[in-house]
């Protein structure tokens, strides 16, 4: 199954510094996926694509470090996305860059689960 893109509601708040930062967001019912497929959800006007794999949810940011292809349309082989566009590899896991012609690991967030939702947040700007 290919990736499917939802935009849900990203609820914004501000730390301590006045800094914005987003909440957790409800991305997908958790039983609505697979393992091996993936959802990419916008999150903050991020796109993120959160997999699941043996059971368990992860999410990155859905763009190669390499050419900025949409990565959650590549091939997934165990816990690694393969980029559609030149084949680069990532660990699904923690975004990790596993074979060029990327060099710079993709950005991977927080994932919960919550009353039936897989959660997801963009913490990078906490
Ligand atoms: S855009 Fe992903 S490997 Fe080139």
């Amino acid at each position: 199954m290919g990736a499917i893109k939802i935009a849900p509601t990203p609820i914004l708040k501000h730390n301590d510094n006045g800094k914005k930062m987003s909440d957790w967001i409800d991305a997908v019912d958790e039983n609505v996926l697979a393992n091996g497929e993936n959802i990419v959800i916008d999150v903050d006007g991020t796109d993120v694509a959160i997999f699941k794999i043996d059971g368990q949810f992860y999410a990155l940011e859905d763009v190669c470090t390499h050419d900025g292809a949409e990565i959650a349309s590549g091939r997934l082989e165990g816990d690694e996305i393969i980029c559609p566009r030149h084949g680069a590899r990532f660990c699904v896991k923690t975004g990790a860059v596993k074979s060029p012609p990327a060099y710079e690991n993709i950005d991977c967030f927080p994932v919960r689960i919550e009353n039936g939702k897989v959660q997801v947040r963009d913490n990078r700007w906490d």
